[in-house]
């Protein structure tokens, strides 16, 4: 093929996989919303396996603590600490009011230079997560808007298995009681939005041998 059509063929080819992956995205969403709507039962414990295996047999009678009530029940929204911004860079509002929205991809040149955008950058820009709006919310594809403090909720419309990992305390990091109160750190505290690549770690001097202390 001449470098042109094959440049408009593969473009085709990229969008339609990138429809077929949202058309698949989309069925799991609403199956997801669904097996939650229907879920009524309260027997049900997240944090319980042992009641969860035998969801008709209240915990005493398994000599356990009664079912704790401040377990987690809804799955959108976790306590965490506040929102990791720099100083004195929120409210955005303080600014945003007086600027007019510029949806044109571009190197900004007048703020927020210090910003290295390398995340999906070919696909992505700015407005795909701000609130173009209310710059002080996010916005999700589905249109919703949302807090700094439920970022996760962004996060993890593309990251679904480390959004699930992250619900259930096995990627990131859930401090608390395993059957009670819980305090989750948002994505953004580990991984910067913009660059998201986890940074390597300098390694920690190996420990003295005690020979050498002595
Ligand atoms: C993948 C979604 C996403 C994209 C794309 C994105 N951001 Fe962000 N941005 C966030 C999230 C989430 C935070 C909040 C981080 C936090 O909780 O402190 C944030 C924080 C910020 C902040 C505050 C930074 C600070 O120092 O505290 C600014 C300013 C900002 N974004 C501007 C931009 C600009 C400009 C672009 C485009 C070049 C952009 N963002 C692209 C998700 C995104
Ligand atoms: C000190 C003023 C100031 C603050 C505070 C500020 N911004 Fe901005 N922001 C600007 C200016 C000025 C531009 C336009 C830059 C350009 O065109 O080069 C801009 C542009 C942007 C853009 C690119 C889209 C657009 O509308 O031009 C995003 C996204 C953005 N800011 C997000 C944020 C977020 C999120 C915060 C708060 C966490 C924030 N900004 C706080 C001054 C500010
Ligand atoms: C619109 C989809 C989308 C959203 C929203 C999104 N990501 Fe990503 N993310 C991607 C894609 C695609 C890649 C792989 C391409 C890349 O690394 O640029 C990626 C890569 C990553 C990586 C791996 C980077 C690396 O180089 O190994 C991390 C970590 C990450 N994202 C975290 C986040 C966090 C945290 C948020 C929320 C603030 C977020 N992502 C929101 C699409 C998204
Ligand atoms: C306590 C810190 C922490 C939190 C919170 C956290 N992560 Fe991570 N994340 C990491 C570390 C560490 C890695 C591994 C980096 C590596 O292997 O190089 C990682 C890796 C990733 C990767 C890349 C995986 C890969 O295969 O390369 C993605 C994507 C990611 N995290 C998304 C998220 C999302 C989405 C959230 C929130 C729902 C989140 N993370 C919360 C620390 C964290």
């Amino acid at each position: 093929m001449p470098p042109r059509e094959k440049q408009i063929y593969q473009m085709l080819l990229t969008s339609t996989k990138s429809l077929l992956w949202m058309a698949l995205l989309a069925v799991l969403v609403s199956t997801a919303v669904l097996s939650c709507n229907g879920n009524e039962s309260p027997a049900i414990n997240e944090g319980d396996p042992l009641h969860r295996a035998n969801p008709l047999i209240p915990p005493t009678e398994l000599g356990l603590p009664p079912t704790p009530t401040a377990v987690q029940k809804d799955d959108l929204h976790f306590p965490v600490p506040p929102p990791p911004f720099s100083e004195d860079i929120y409210p955005c509002s303080n600014c945003h009011e007086e600027i007019v929205t510029n949806p044109q991809r571009r190197i900004l040149t007048d703020a927020h230079e210090e910003i290295i955008f390398t995340h999906d950058e070919q696909n992505r820009w700015c407005l795909d997560c701000h609130n173009p709006e209310d710059r002080d919310k996010l916005r999700l594809a589905s249109g919703q808007v949302i807090g700094f403090e439920e970022s996760y909720r962004l996060c993890g419309q593309c990251h679904g298995p480390k959004y699930r990992d992250w619900k259930a305390g096995v990627h990131g990091k859930r401090t608390g009681m395993w059957n009670g109160k819980k305090e989750y750190l948002l994505c953004a505290h580990c991984h910067n939005p913009h660059s998201p690549r986890f940074r390597p770690l300098a390694p920690e001097p190996s420990p003295e041998r005690p020979e050498a202390i002595r």
